[in-house]
């Protein structure tokens, strides 16, 4: 058994876990985990503050690390390895997980491996469920990333489309702002579709019809403040109507691009990840409209879409468990990292 301590501090969310799992089988479970979110304390700002977000990632991590390892029941002895997301993210909240997994990792004389955030969410669904064979698609789609990814193994992955401006997390978060709603957007946008129209305004599905695997989610906004200032956003209808417009473009748009993409690859199982995959309309729509061209979606527990240290551990735990890349010597935080590199980092 491998016991690997997760930390994920790229964002706006503290988090620490510990996975304990088998080499042999790549079966396991989460020994203990605690988050903590900052949300209340950005929220007056409409968005994430850098400065303030790695200051509070310092002030609660060490307690939070002692207050899993006290849950688990273990201690720095039994320990592995330290996985840390070193990016992508903001670059001061990066510093503080790494800082402090490589000082603990250095004390203790413990293996710290470096994660890619996006494998961790594009992994999650791994946790409390199985991944599909190989290979397969995954949506990843987070606040800051949109991709289509193909998925033939551990490690080997290939961005087959991708924004190519706003991110689907971060139309959810500036319609929300539109809406007069709190950050972050797409859980509150959500909650207000439910009572709404689907088909209430007519909002544009961006490169929809195009024959490439593309997004582009900034001209949605773009109408989305537009049809507000048209009407009477005093309405508590029309709120709920244009909350539900902008959620169902949004979604069709993930889905018949992600279709097009098992099509394309020929592959049978589609995998959603990220925040945004927690969104119910986007789940329901995968599934029934991944059925009709027989393909299956897999749909990873809520608590795992969003921000985790959970998905951390276990792409550590993933990474050692393949024998890929543990960080070359002298490693570093990157603020930008694409996911394909990974791919490359295997192949050398
Ligand atoms: O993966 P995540 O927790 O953090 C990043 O790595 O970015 O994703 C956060 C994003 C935010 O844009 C948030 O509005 C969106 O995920 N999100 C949702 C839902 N829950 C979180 N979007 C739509 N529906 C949801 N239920
Ligand atoms: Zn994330």
């Amino acid at each position: 058994m491998i016991r690997i301590l997760g930390i994920e501090t790229s964002c706006d969310e503290t988090a620490v876990a510990l996975y304990e799992g088998d080499m042999a089988s790549g079966q396991g479970r989460i020994l203990g985990e605690c988050i903590r979110s900052q949300i209340d304390i950005h929220a007056r700002f409409g968005g994430v503050v850098p400065e303030i977000a790695s200051r509070e990632h310092l002030i609660v991590l060490p307690a939070m690390v002692a207050d899993v390892m006290a849950q688990a029941n273990v201690d720095w002895s039994t320990l592995n390895a330290i996985a840390v997301t070193a990016g992508p993210g903001l670059m001061g909240g990066l510093l503080v997980g790494v800082s402090f997994a490589q000082a603990a990792g250095l004390a203790n004389g413990i293996e710290v491996l470096p994660v890619h955030h996006m494998e961790g969410h594009l992994l999650a669904p791994g946790i409390d469920s199985e991944l599909p064979e190989f290979p397969f698609v995954t949506l990843l789609v987070s606040g800051g990333h949109t991709l289509l990814v193909r998925v033939d193994g551990i490690g080997e992955y290939q961005v087959i489309g991708q924004t190519i401006d706003d991110a689907a997390g971060e139309c959810f978060d500036k319609s929300a702002r539109i809406l007069g709603l709190p950050y972050p957007g797409g859980p509150e946008i959500s909650q207000l579709a439910r009572d709404g129209r689907p088909d209430a305004f007519s909002l544009p599905r961006p490169l929809l019809n195009r024959n490439n695997l593309d997004f582009s989610f900034s001209g949605l906004k773009t109408a989305v403040l537009y049809a507000s200032q048209d009407a009477d956003m005093h309405d508590a209808q029309t709120r709920r109507d244009l909350a539900a417009s902008v959620e169902t473009a949004i979604c069709d748009v993930l889905v018949k691009k992600s279709l097009a993409a098992c099509a394309r690859e020929s592959v049978s199982a589609l995998v959603i990840a990220g925040g945004v995959a927690a969104n119910r309309t986007l789940r329901s729509m995968l599934e029934v409209q991944g059925k009709k061209q027989g393909i299956r979606a897999v749909l990873p527990g809520q608590k795992y879409c969003t921000d985790n240290a959970a998905m951390i551990a276990y792409a550590g735990f993933q990474r050692m468990r393949h024998g890929l890349p543990a960080g070359e010597d002298g490693w570093d935080v990157r603020s930008r990292w694409s996911l394909s590199e990974l791919s490359q980092s295997k192949a050398a």
